[in-house]
């Protein structure tokens, strides 16, 4: 019986972590700790070019980052397509607050921040369908975070 009631609330409590999220940690490097876009249900995000893509994406490192450069990378049919990003979203520096804050680089070490993407997504993107996105961020030439989504363009 104990064994019961302890499994059961043992499965309430971790209900929420094993549900779905739309993104997925990359092998091997750290990943965020958490997205909020309203572009994204639990299992994929749909985004309309021409229109902003907006998300704030809590990142926290023990490490100290000077930039953290943004690359954006889909599979279409398995193809890496790098998908431009324009200066100033190319450096998640940019965009980056701590506590509400515009705090930007160098980053402080475990403490959340969140990088508040706002932009707009450019026209000349190709569409897609369900398709794998992969965003990474590099400081210095050493991948520090990424993430994979999956995503529609129309
Ligand atoms: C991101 O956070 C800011 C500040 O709290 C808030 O105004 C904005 O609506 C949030 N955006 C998203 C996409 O959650």
């Amino acid at each position: 019986m104990y064994k019961f009631v302890a499994f059961a609330v043992l499965a309430v409590i971790l209900a929420p972590a094993v549900s779905a999220t739309f993104w997925r940690n990359c092998l091997g490097v750290r990943g965020p700790d958490h997205i909020e876009t309203p572009l994204c249900d639990a299992e994929r995000c749909f985004a309309v070019r021409g229109q902003p893509f907006i998300a704030n994406v809590t990142l926290s490192s023990p490490d100290v980052h000077q930039e953290l450069l943004v690359e954006n990378i889909a599979f279409i049919f398995g193809i890496p397509v790098q998908l431009p990003v324009e200066p100033p979203h190319d450096n998640g520096c940019n965009q980056l607050y701590v506590n509400g804050v515009f705090h930007g680089c160098p980053t402080l070490p475990d403490v959340p921040h969140i990088w508040m993407i706002n932009q707009d997504i450019p026209g000349f993107l190709p569409a897609f369908q369900n398709t794998v996105v992969r965003y990474t961020l590099t400081d210095r030439g050493t991948l520090v975070g990424c993430v994979e989504i999956t995503a529609t363009l129309v």
